[in-house]
């Protein structure tokens, strides 16, 4: 999303701006083209020299060095930037942002800028609750500009409090969302994308559950990819992985809750992908308070918890239902048996028998089967490779439809 992207990187004076140079160097991983702008207190804490290193470009500090004759540097700065990103944001910055003062590189090219701008405030807490702050800061929202929420933690002052600089990743990630909402030509664009991931946990007593080795990445790397492709995505979750930025998520633990969130959006959805573990069977008593060790044997009874995706198959209307089926064995025949009696669009199966392959592991190995259509083989790759896959199949059937 972010590749060949012109992004204009602005670090201001506050002592977050070291997480900068790493900001950087995962816009360039990303395959962005990042010219960053320095004012003259970001210069105390962090060398300029430091930024031309990482962005490969000449770092702009100076509104009256102007270097080529044919253009001024910062309007044609502005007009050749696709996303704006400043980080860290000092409280001076938002204040100058807030109401037009342009009196240095920074300010002045953040002025004449009309690409999308995402604001990374990061300052003390005090500075960051006080009404004029907070005021700037929805005045900026007003004008159209995105602000990521700071981090609540440890202060460079020594106390605990909210005004921490996000991680650089969130930020890329912010920034990728950012690009990805405002992108009209995605092929998931107004698409609404319903997901669920992870292995369910069924309670025996408050402390313990049954459950299975699924991680949930799976899902969630499709989450990401649907997103990616500029869908709406909700992520209905019995994982505790992190959670992807820029999709709804909603935690659930049971079986019988994910079934009612997954029904909960079901109708509007045009794509649905059951990417969980689901656990075939629940116990039949689920005690209240934790059970005692007194007996030799303990009894469980299970009993079946519902079958989600068949559920969902026989209300299908529009929707492009997906499954996925973990086999240790007869992989195809399981597979086109569940493709059938689900009455799912595609089934993706995978051997979890197989060691870099299934639950927990980054990589996946899948065969993909649909109605009508001989079934594709994907090799051995990431679980992001795999997902993009699986979504660029799914959109070709969609629209041959
Ligand atoms: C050690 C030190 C750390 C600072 N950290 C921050 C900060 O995190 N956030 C902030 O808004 N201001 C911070 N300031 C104050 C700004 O540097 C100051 O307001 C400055 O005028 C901002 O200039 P600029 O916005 O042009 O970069 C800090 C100052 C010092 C001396």
């Amino acid at each position: 999303m972010l590749h060949n992207k012109r992004i204009t990187l602005f670090i201001t004076g506050g002592i977050a701006s070291y997480k900068a140079a790493e900001l950087t160097r995962q816009f360039i991983k990303a395959g962005a083209v990042v010219r960053v702008v320095m004012t003259d207190n970001a210069q105390k804490f962090i060398s300029p020299l430091t930024l031309q290193v990482l962005s490969k470009n000449k770092v702009y500090t100076d509104t009256f060095d102007e270097q080529d004759a044919e253009v001024v540097s910062h309007i044609h700065l502005a007009d050749s930037t696709d996303l704006t990103v400043i980080a860290p944001a000092t409280a001076n910055m938002i204040a100058k942002m807030a109401n037009g003062i342009a009196d240095d590189m920074s300010s002045t090219t953040l002025l004449a800028i009309t690409a999308p701008k995402l604001i990374v405030p990061a300052m003390n807490v005090n500075m960051l609750e006080h009404p004029a702050t907070q005021s700037n800061l929805k005045k900026l929202q007003s004008y159209g500009d995105t602000i990521l929420d700071p981090d609540t933690g440890f202060l460079a002052e020594g106390y605990e409090g909210k005004g921490r600089m996000p991680d650089p990743y969130k930020i890329v990630e912010a920034a990728t969302s950012l690009l990805i909402e405002r992108d009209e030509s995605l092929p998931l664009k107004n698409k609404k994308v319903i997901i669920a991931a992870g292995g369910t946990k069924e309670r025996i007593d408050p402390v313990r559950y049954i459950t299975n080795d699924s991680s949930g990445k799976m899902g969630y790397s499709l989450a990401t990819v649907a997103r990616n492709l500029g869908a709406q995505v909700t992520l209905v979750s019995a994982s505790s992985i992190e959670q992807p930025f820029g999709v709804t998520f909603i935690a659930v633990e049971s079986a019988r809750d994910m079934q009612e969130q997954m029904l909960k959006h079901y109708e509007t959805a045009d794509i649905v992908i059951m990417a969980a573990a689901v656990s075939d069977y629940r116990s039949k008593e689920q005690s209240t308070q934790k059970i005692k060790k007194s007996s030799d044997d303990l009894e469980l009874v299970l009993e079946k918890n519902p079958d989600i995706l068949a559920g969902m198959g026989k209300d299908k209307k529009r929707q492009f239902l997906i499954g996925f089926a973990a086999e240790t064995n007869d992989l195809e025949k399981y597979a086109m048996d569940k493709l059938v009696r689900k009455k799912a669009d595609m089934i993706v199966a995978n051997d979890v028998s197989k060691q870099d392959a299934g639950f927990n592991a980054d990589t996946n190995e899948v065969i993909i089967f649909q109605p009508d259509r001989e079934p594709i083989a994907i090799d051995l790759k990431s679980k992001d490779e795999i997902a993009f896959d699986i979504l660029k199949i799914a959109i070709k059937t969609i629209n041959e439809k």
